[in-house]
């Protein structure tokens, strides 16, 4: 991590005629749902927009991906736009350059840039200097992105026409309170919806996060609630799982394994919620612990349906961010 100089006021005045998108917060129920009904248009027309021709977007990946880093190359390309892949190993970041100094000549040359990092902070502090928007493309505190992909799948497999419609459902995250659980914490916040994290205690959501969110579902009447208890997934319509050692936890993982082999996804667990309930996961998955092979391949349509959707939400990310 290296430090960034402080910005002057007149980059802070121009600071603010760009979005940047580092969590869903930067986002409101409006937004949110815009950018969901935009993508189900240019999944059913595949036709471009034609409002991002001719723009390039970075990608700088310091982890490995594979649906992120591909969907939104693609997503560009289809929408007449140029993406460059960068390997955050060989630009001159690595060599100690300051993120201040790569975030204004990227400003320079690109039209807007998406980061994968370890700590959220560089993504901000990248954000900060930039003046071209900026993208959080999964980092250790959220990956908004895969969220709006997420909702995106509920919508389609449910039907649903409004918010309103979508706060009935019930939603359930089910293991480790990591960067996903909170973006869905925070998105659960915003658009008022019924969501449950269950998981153990010993890697509960940060409680500043928590507070954050339940002082929003004051106003947005969300119902946002955490328990150990696997007897609370009655009625679930939503089972939703992630890995339980995330990318930069690997030295945590027999520990995790442990903890978490109570909440493992399988058949016995969805004969707890509704029947018809879907099983969701950003992927990729780990048969065998968070997730069994049995539920993989019951559920892969949803599950693949829902990558697919992170080609669609991403047009429709990029075409808000980036048109004029
Ligand atoms: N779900 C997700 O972000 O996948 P990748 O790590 O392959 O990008
Ligand atoms: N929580 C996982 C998500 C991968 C897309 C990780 O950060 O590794």
């Amino acid at each position: 991590m290296f430090s960034a100089e402080k910005s002057s006021s007149k980059e802070i005045i121009m600071k603010k005629n760009k979005k940047d998108l580092l969590s869903i917060y930067d986002l409101t129920a409006a937004d949110i749902w815009m950018l969901i009904q935009n993508a189900v248009k240019l999944k059913k027309s595949k036709k471009a927009t034609g409002k991002i021709k001719g723009k390039t977007l970075g990608l700088i990946f310091e982890k490995p991906s594979t649906r992120t880093m591909v969907s939104f190359a693609t997503g560009m390309a289809q929408e007449g736009g140029t993406p460059l892949i960068l390997d955050s190993q060989k630009l001159q970041i690595k060599r100690g350059e300051p993120v201040y100094d790569t975030a204004k000549v990227m400003s320079r040359y690109l039209d807007g840039v998406v980061i994968r990092a370890f700590h959220h902070e560089y993504v901000q502090e990248f954000a900060d200097a930039a003046s071209i928007p900026v993208i959080n493309g999964l980092t250790d505190f959220e990956h908004p992105c895969q969220i709006l992909a997420d909702v995106m799948t509920i919508v389609e497999k449910y039907k649903i026409k409004s918010v309103k419609d979508l706060s009935k459902l019930k939603i359930v995250f089910v293991g480790d309170a990591n960067n996903v659980a909170n973006s869905w914490i925070a998105v659960s916040a915003v658009l008022g919806l019924k969501f449950l994290l269950l998981g153990s205690k010993k890697y509960a959501p940060r409680q500043d996060l928590l507070d954050k969110a339940l002082n929003m579902a004051k106003q947005t009447k969300a119902k946002i609630s955490v328990s150990e208890n696997i007897e609370d997934i009655k009625n679930a319509d939503v089972i939703y799982t992630d890995v339980w050692t995330s990318m930069g936890e690997e030295n945590e993982y027999k520990e995790r394994h442990e903890t978490f082999m109570p909440y493992q996804v399988n058949d016995k667990l969805l004969e707890r919620a509704n029947k018809n309930c879907i099983v969701l996961h950003c992927l990729p998955a780990v048969r065998g612990e968070e997730i069994t092979e049995s539920v993989m391949s019951k559920q892969e349509n949803n599950i693949f349906d829902q990558a697919e959707n992170r080609l669609h939400i991403q047009k429709a990310i990029v075409v808000y961010l980036l048109q004029k």
